[in-house]
């Protein structure tokens, strides 16, 4: 591989888009033989193609009739396959095409391992669990499989004598027992449309959380006067008039959406929409109190429980960070720049690739018992700490100036949905406290568990 020098392209990914009117992503869709994978996949590419949009479906059948041909159904070589159809899809979806890919790919470090082919080829990765019991796979029995799988004839075969795993935190689960194909298939597609929005949306979020700065920034330097909500937390006018102006922007632009804010009443309609903006108008009151330039306006975009587009401003700093799902995480300084021409190569930014000597993220405001034992349990792995306010803490790590940060104590939605899309679209993880994923939207705001933000997941810390 030394002797291998990559070869640019004249042309960017983003360029490529422009010029096309259009730019590629990779639909995976995972699930049991006969679970409607590729009905689905086929029937996706036709809406999408009805629609304008230059799509093709990998199916595994297909590619293992050609690429694939020398390979056969041992672990090693499913892993192999996958690898391939993942380099082929992200290919496909480099050039501006939407790959459409069925593959059984029943381990999930392989559909791991495929995300991160396509997601470091500039590419969104959206993973489809098609999901139908196995009994129901056994019964319908298309291709005959099943039962020569049953009576011994077929060894190693998905669901029978070889396992499924389960998806751990797919975009999207299709229960095709439940709906039709036609509704899966629209499904899919309504995340197709709402991922080609999402550079507008980052737009539009990140001059209102600029907006919303400056309404701060007028009550900073003033003698304002500090309440305390129910749960003991500070409330200032600057919170009210932020909330104020960012909700109804998002309310008058985005109509379809739902939006939940931490100083807004949350009548719970919001649980009935797919997609939901998740607003925290002021971000480290306490920072703001203190007057320490620590408070980010955060807005965030879930959708299907993931958070898919973030953006975090501090206003006093005149920073901001910015991500959505497969466009990558940037931050720039908008006293120069303003808030034109978002999406620039040159802004963007990567977590550290650091393996020891760890720089760890201090929160100013929250810590315990049971912290301060997990730093000392692992204090070989950690070289340096540093403090910081806000969810600028995970910012900070999205940008490789710190590597690690444990949180112990609960947090709300709008305190973790926007720099989480930050941490993650700049190579980083985001897990709640036991390692699952983080859910948005969700009934109860509260998340008990804690999260914790790596640069790497290899640095986790023992427990
Ligand atoms: S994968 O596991 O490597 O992702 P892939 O999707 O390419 O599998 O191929 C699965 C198809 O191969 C099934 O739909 C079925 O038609 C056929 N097949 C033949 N043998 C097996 C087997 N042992 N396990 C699963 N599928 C098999």
């Amino acid at each position: 591989m030394s002797d291998i020098f990559y070869h640019k392209n004249n042309i960017t990914n983003e360029q490529r888009a422009v010029l096309l009117g259009q730019s590629g992503a990779v639909l995976w869709f995972t699930g049991l033989s006969g679970s409607g994978k590729s009905t689905v996949a086929c029937l996706c590419e036709k809406l999408l193609l009805e629609d304008g949009h230059y799509c093709f479906v990998l199916d595994g059948d297909n590619l293992r009739m050609g690429l694939n041909s020398d390979l056969g159904f041992s672990d090693d070589d499913r892993s192999e396959n996958i690898r391939r159809t993942a380099h082929v899809a992200a290919l496909f979806a480099q050039s501006g095409a939407v790959a459409l890919v069925s593959l059984i790919s029943p381990f999930e470090a392989d559909r791991q391992a495929a995300r991160k082919i396509c997601e470091n080829a500039g590419c969104p990765f959206v993973e489809i669990f098609v999901d139908a019991p196995l009994e129901e796979c056994i019964r319908r029995d298309v291709k005959g499989l099943y039962k020569k799988a049953l009576s011994g004839d077929i060894k190693g075969f998905t669901g029978i004598s070889s396992p499924y795993e389960a998806p751990l935190s797919p975009e999207i689960t299709i229960k095709t027992a439940e709906c039709g194909a036609e509704e899966a298939a629209k499904k899919v597609i309504a995340y197709a449309d709402m991922l080609r929005t999402l550079r507008k949306m980052t737009e539009f979020a990140a001059r209102l959380s600029v907006d919303a700065g400056k309404k701060i920034m007028g009550v900073y330097g003033t003698n304002f006067s500090v309440d305390f909500k129910d749960d003991k937390s500070p409330l200032t006018e600057a919170d009210t008039a932020s909330n104020e102006l960012i909700c109804s922007a998002l309310i008058k632009e985005y109509g379809q959406y739902a939006v939940l804010s931490e100083e807004s009443k949350d009548s719970g309609e919001r649980l009935k929409a797919d997609g939901c903006f998740i607003v925290d108008p002021l971000d480290g009151t306490k920072e703001f109190v203190k007057r320490n330039g620590e408070f980010t306006v955060n807005i965030a975009f879930s959708y299907l429980g993931k958070s898919v587009m973030g953006v975090v401003f501090a206003p006093a700093l005149n920073k901001l960070y910015y991500a959505a799902k497969g466009l990558g995480s940037f931050a720039r300084d908008i006293s120069h720049k303003g808030c034109d021409n978002l999406f620039r190569d040159d802004e963007r930014i990567r977590v550290s690739d650091k393996t020891a000597l760890l720089t760890v993220m201090a929160s100013r405001s929250h810590s315990d018992e049971r912290l301060r034992a997990l730093l000392l349990k692992n204090r070989e792995k950690i070289g340096g700490t540093v403090v910081s306010g806000s969810s600028l803490k995970g910012c900070l790590i999205a940008e490789g100036k710190a590597d690690v940060y444990y949180r112990t104590g609960y947090t709300m939605e709008w305190d973790t949905a926007a720099m989480q899309c930050v941490v993650e679209e700049a190579g980083g993880v985001f897990l709640q406290g036991d390692g699952t994923p983080m859910r948005y939207n969700r009934k109860n705001s509260r998340n008990e568990k804690g999260f914790f933000i790596l640069n790497s997941i290899e640095n986790r810390f023992e427990e």
